[in-house]
């Protein structure tokens, strides 16, 4: 493979025990909602200041070895330094401040789903054509690694074998692109939590999932060495009583060591609409019990990391270091929790 040192060379900037990766590539009717709940209006600056609070806050590379971003911050400077100083003023790049706290730069490269046609209940997600040409262009914007998000819902007869294949086929031509162009892919595809199914239906439709995904990687040349999974937990439906944490990291751990190859370096979870606190508490229950895994368990979040900043910051540049401080104790307590060691008595910490 052409780009392999330059891959091996990402995967380990990312793949570190007790660092994870930050979720910050909402999309622009995503982040809109999550400015609406605080009140902000979402603009070109109010996205490009949140963002750069993100990227800029003062120790998060201890926590955080690497940042999603949408396209438009990727192009965009940060608000550097000046909040907090109130004196310097830096010209970089959102990507060059993450870098400059060790914190690797990365974008999401899909355009978001549609309903798959003529399969009732299926969703896929668009963004093949001219991938390659758009990586380029990212790559030297400064992106390392890429990520894109397959959906499944689980309705009465969905997902479909059918439905999962198709989606297992798109990301695989996505992570073969990236990879052809020397970026590390992550490959997310996500169960959603939404409904009333139980844990096991959870842990059957993912696991059908991983496997067809495994598949379609192996069929597509994908080195699975210089990937990144970014799966979803097994949960119960948002609709159905709240499992106890330990039977979260039973279930997520039996159906990744059934379907995820020991080749994968790091396996990231996304939060998924989970509360900060039950997403850490469960990271920390896998962290226990898959003390011998094969694969860094690690994070990709971004609504269990951002939940408690962003509620601080409330768009106020007074609000800044707080919110900062939020971000970082956050990052901190999922640090605990990547190495076993979390426990609730210090959320009051
Ligand atoms: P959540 O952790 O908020 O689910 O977001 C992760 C993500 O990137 C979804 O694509």
């Amino acid at each position: 493979m052409q780009y392999a040192t330059e891959l091996e060379a990402t995967i380990n900037d990312m793949v570190q025990k007790g660092r994870g990766v930050l979720a910050a590539d909402e999309s622009a009717p995503t982040i809109a909602k999550r400015f609406k709940a605080i009140n902000v209006e979402s603009s070109e600056a109010t996205r490009r200041a949140w963002r750069s609070l993100l990227v800029t806050t003062p120790g998060l590379g201890e926590y955080i070895s690497g940042v999603i971003l949408f396209e438009e911050t990727l192009g965009q400077n940060a608000v550097d330094g000046d909040a907090i100083t109130m004196t310097m003023t830096r010209t970089r790049t959102m990507a060059q401040a993450a870098w400059a706290q060790k914190i690797v730069p990365g974008i999401k490269v899909d355009k978001g789903t549609i309903p798959l046609a003529l399969s009732a209940g299926d969703l896929v997600t668009q963004g093949l054509d001219g991938l390659a040409e758009r990586l380029r262009i990212y790559k030297l914007q400064g992106a390392r690694f890429a990520k894109w998000r397959e959906v499944y819902e689980i309705g009465p007869k969905a997902p479909t074998q059918h439905g999962m294949q198709a989606n297992a086929e798109m990301l695989a031509r996505y992570a073969a692109v990236c990879q052809a162009e020397g970026l590390v892919p992550i490959v997310e595809p996500e169960v959603l939590m939404d409904g009333g199914h139980d844990i096991r239906r959870h842990a059957e439709v993912t696991e059908a999932v991983q496997q067809a995904v495994f598949e379609a990687l192996r069929r597509h040349h994908v080195a699975l060495e210089l990937m990144l999974l970014k799966p979803n937990m097994v949960l119960p439906g948002k609709d159905c009583r709240r499992a106890r944490a330990d039977e979260v990291a039973q279930a997520t751990l039996q159906v990744l060591r059934r379907t995820v190859p020991a080749a994968v370096p790091s396996i990231n979870f996304l939060s998924g609409g989970q509360a900060p606190e039950e997403a850490t508490e469960n990271l920390n229950a896998i962290n226990q019990q898959g003390l011998n895994s094969p694969w860094l368990l690690s994070i990709s979040y971004g609504r269990a990391l951002q939940k408690t900043a962003l509620n601080t910051w409330l768009g106020k540049a007074e609000n800044l270091a707080a919110a900062q401080q939020a971000l970082v104790q956050r990052a901190r307590l999922n640090h605990m929790a990547m190495l076993g060691e979390y426990d609730v008595a210090l959320e009051l910490a």
